[in-house]
């Protein structure tokens, strides 16, 4: 059974409240328990998520080194900006698949550009929370 990471950064804890015409009304708590169910007997889904950049880089840091299979990373506004969490993904040996619920190139311009893609496994865009599922079943 794998054992796979879903860590959300910024602003993802407000799913379900945060503009609900871009993100969906429904809270990531809601489709975690939905998505366990799904992989139930195929993978253990661990979940954390965090508004702070360090403490995603110390996640990583924490399961990147063969205490997870693979980590499903939806890294929120820190995509467009963050070196840190690129040179972090870089730094693992576990892979790393990038996720958004929204179509990030249909978007502003400064969505366009990501830091983490280079260093990811692959990227998942623009399906809504299945973007997750479509990610977790590549992990698989
Ligand atoms: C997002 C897209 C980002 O541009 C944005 O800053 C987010 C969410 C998404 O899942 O669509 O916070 O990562």
């Amino acid at each position: 059974m794998k054992k796979i990471l879903i860590l959300n950064g910024p602003n993802l804890n407000l799913l379900g409240r945060r503009e609900p015409t871009v993100y969906g009304g429904r809270s990531f708590e809601d489709y975690l328990t939905e998505l366990r169910q799904r992989f139930d007997g195929q993978a253990e889904l661990l979940y954390f998520q965090s508004n702070c950049e360090g403490a995603l880089i110390n996640k990583l840091h924490e399961v990147g080194f063969g205490e997870v299979d693979g980590v499903v990373f939806n890294a929120g506004a820190y995509t467009h900006t963050s070196i840190a969490l690129g040179d972090a993904i870089r730094g693992i040996e576990v892979p790393v698949i990038e996720v958004h619920i929204s179509n990030v190139h249909q978007r502003e311009e400064f969505r366009h550009r990501s830091m983490l893609a280079a260093a990811c496994r692959g990227v998942i865009c623009g399906f809504g929370l299945d973007s997750y599922r479509l990610a977790v079943e590549s992990m698989i």
